[in-house]
């Protein structure tokens, strides 16, 4: 049987989406004040393991992956890519297949997407795409947590990103064609997103806004988005820093949403570049809330993989 993989949010369905945002919800409010190490109750994933495997740097990632896996009732192995034969030379799809025998879900931080995507293909227990050069769907689908906990259903509303059309943008994209919002995206036309993730948007009733100018992409916006401009394994950080200048996301700016818009980032944040600090320190911030939701978020993302969710 194949195995149920999570490599973005448009291989799933909108009622599955929606279901692993509702079973975080209400994972998070039975837990009410545990400590962090602490197993729910019912300890789903007692006995499985996940490994993550890491091609690039991750703080948020790998932290909040091994709590979920915890109160999950499991046990996570954090590998460097760099630590495995991998690192010298066995390929994707072998490291896939050994994994496969040895833990129940695997976490690829890719440099490629096309790997994690060899990795997936050969592998027969479910993989997680924990960042690639395209995407970002954990990240999303916790944020997507985020925005309605503190604002409202997302269904319906306008949020905003501005800045680059990179791998957080398009799983944005991915997100509002099948959560059923508006996304303006204000980028340089240099640094548009790929309009495979356009196309695919569109195709699936997306309604996404691109324009350059970042005031018209906020206006009234219910949320304001941003990233680094500079992602890892960007290489032209000067070119991009001086582009990007006027896509800074500041108090001005932040004026011209709606008045109650948030603020969200996915982190790590270049504070001076994408984002001031008045405006990620500031009361309109999730930015902390972004990174706490990460675990319930990743805890429903897990028990779906495994078949433990609908
Ligand atoms: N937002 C995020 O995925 O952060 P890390 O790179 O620290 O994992
Ligand atoms: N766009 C950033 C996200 C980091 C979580 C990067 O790829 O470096």
């Amino acid at each position: 049987m194949t195995p149920r993989h999570f490599l973005d949010l448009f291989k799933l369905e909108p009622v599955q989406l929606r279901a692993i945002v509702e079973e975080a919800r209400r994972r998070k409010a039975a837990r009410g004040a545990r400590p962090t190490g602490a197993p729910d109750d019912d300890a789903p994933a007692a006995g499985r393991t996940l490994a993550m495997v890491f091609q690039r740097r991750s703080t948020r990632t790998r932290l909040s992956f091994d709590a979920a896996v915890r109160q999950l009732g499991g046990q996570a192995h954090i590998v460097d890519a760099d630590e495995l034969q991998m690192g010298r030379g066995e390929t994707a799809e072998d490291t896939a297949r050994t994994l496969s025998r040895l833990v129940d879900a695997v976490l690829v931080r890719a440099e490629s997407h096309d790997e994690l995507k060899m990795f997936a293909h050969a592998a027969s227990v479910p993989v997680i795409n924990g960042l690639t050069d395209r995407s970002h769907p954990c990240q999303v689908l916790s944020d997507v947590l985020t925005f309605e906990e503190r604002v409202a259903p997302i269904f319906g509303r306008t949020l905003a990103w501005v800045g680059d059309g990179n791998n957080v943008c398009a799983s944005w994209i991915h997100a509002a064609a099948l959560f059923g919002f508006t996304l303006r995206i204000a980028c340089p036309p240099q640094y548009h997103p790929d309009l495979m993730d356009l196309a695919k948007a569109a195709e699936r009733g997306g309604r996404i806004e691109m324009m350059a100018d970042p005031g018209a992409a906020v206006a009234n916006a219910d949320a304001v988005i941003t990233d680094t401009w500079v992602s890892m394994g960007d290489e032209d950080y000067d070119r991009r820093v001086a582009v990007f200048e006027p896509y800074q996301v500041d108090a001005a700016l932040m004026a011209q949403a709606a008045p109650e818009a948030v603020f969200m980032h996915n982190l790590p944040a270049h504070r001076g570049e994408e984002v001031d600090d008045e405006v990620i320190d500031g009361p309109r911030s999730l930015v902390w809330d972004q990174v706490a939701n990460r675990i319930h978020a990743q805890k429903a993302i897990l028990l779906w993989c495994w078949g433990l969710l609908d």
